[in-house]
């Protein structure tokens, strides 16, 4: 078999087995849950869990703080997928875990994805702690998982990009923060590649292109689920400033403790806004 014959059947058996574990329930909303903020999984009703080592072509994970589980339930009484954990492009340069993973989803019925992730933010006013609605996206990973032959049963070669992170959803999951007294920022997610954190130096380009916040993730699953017409909104949490804009220093550890802080607010946060999606 091909690689992408193999990609077919996994994505295909993937999605058999996460739409056999929704039972009639049917999700059409996905959350992807970054590092630290895993304990939304907890939160969820009445949960049929899945390992990604029991879904074919998933990602092996690696990184603490990642659990590589799935889980179909409800969020608010709102049915959904929750994914704990996703491989990152500082791990590999092997998109088809990922691939397998969004396509799988998309083909078990998803329409919305939900990405979070934890971030350095580079503005003073966006604090450590706090939340950030993804505006938009550069994608500075010097990847894009869509290269290689198209693979024209998902999506076309071309993607279009504008209003990546979606306007609707964002206008709700806004509406969602202010019904709820959350304090949500906005801004461009700027992704790095990683696993080194960024140089003082990239921070203040990364500044001077427009961004707002840094992080190593997110970006090649919203590409991924636009070439497949996924809606993509996304939040992150901001774990540190930006390095050389404060004193702080940057460790694995050190973005795992703050997400945790951010996490009630960033749970709270999606279960209201789930409801309006
Ligand atoms: N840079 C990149 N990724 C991150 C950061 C950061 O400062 N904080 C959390 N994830």
């Amino acid at each position: 078999m091909t690689e992408l014959q193999i990609h077919l059947e996994n994505v295909q058996q993937a999605a058999a087995k996460i739409r056999a574990a929704g039972g009639d329930r049917t999700p059409k909303i996905a959350i992807v849950l970054g590092s630290g903020l895993g304990g939304l999984a907890a939160k969820v009703e009445n949960p049929v869990v899945l390992s990604y080592g029991d879904l074919p072509g998933f990602p092996v994970l690696t990184v603490a703080g990642h659990a590589g589980k799935l889980l179909v339930g409800s969020l608010g009484g709102v049915p959904v997928i929750v994914l704990n954990g996703r491989k990152h492009f500082y791990e590999t340069s092997d998109a088809y875990p990922l691939k397998t993973m969004i396509r799988a989803l998309k083909s078990a019925g998803v329409e919305a994805l939900f990405l979070s992730n934890a971030a350095g933010s580079l503005r003073p006013h966006i604090g450590v702690s706090e939340l950030m609605l993804i505006t938009d996206h550069i994608n500075f990973l010097g990847l894009n998982p869509l290269v290689g032959p198209n693979e024209a049963e998902f999506g076309p070669r071309f993607v279009p990009m504008s209003d990546a992170w979606d306007p609707a959803l964002r206008a709700k999951v806004k509406a969602a923060a202010q019904a709820n007294g959350i304090t949500l920022h906005e801004g461009v997610y700027v992704a790095f590649r990683g696993p080194s954190f960024e140089t003082p130096a990239e921070i203040r380009m990364a500044q001077g292109w427009g961004g707002d916040a840094v992080g190593m993730s997110s970006v090649p699953e919203c590409i991924l689920a636009r070439h497949c017409e996924m809606q993509v909104v996304g939040v992150s949490c901001i774990t540190n400033m930006g390095a050389g804009l404060s004193d702080e220093k940057l460790s694995h550890e050190h973005t795992i403790a703050n997400a945790t802080e951010g996490a009630a607010a960033f749970e709270r946060l999606v279960i209201a806004a789930v409801q309006a999606f």
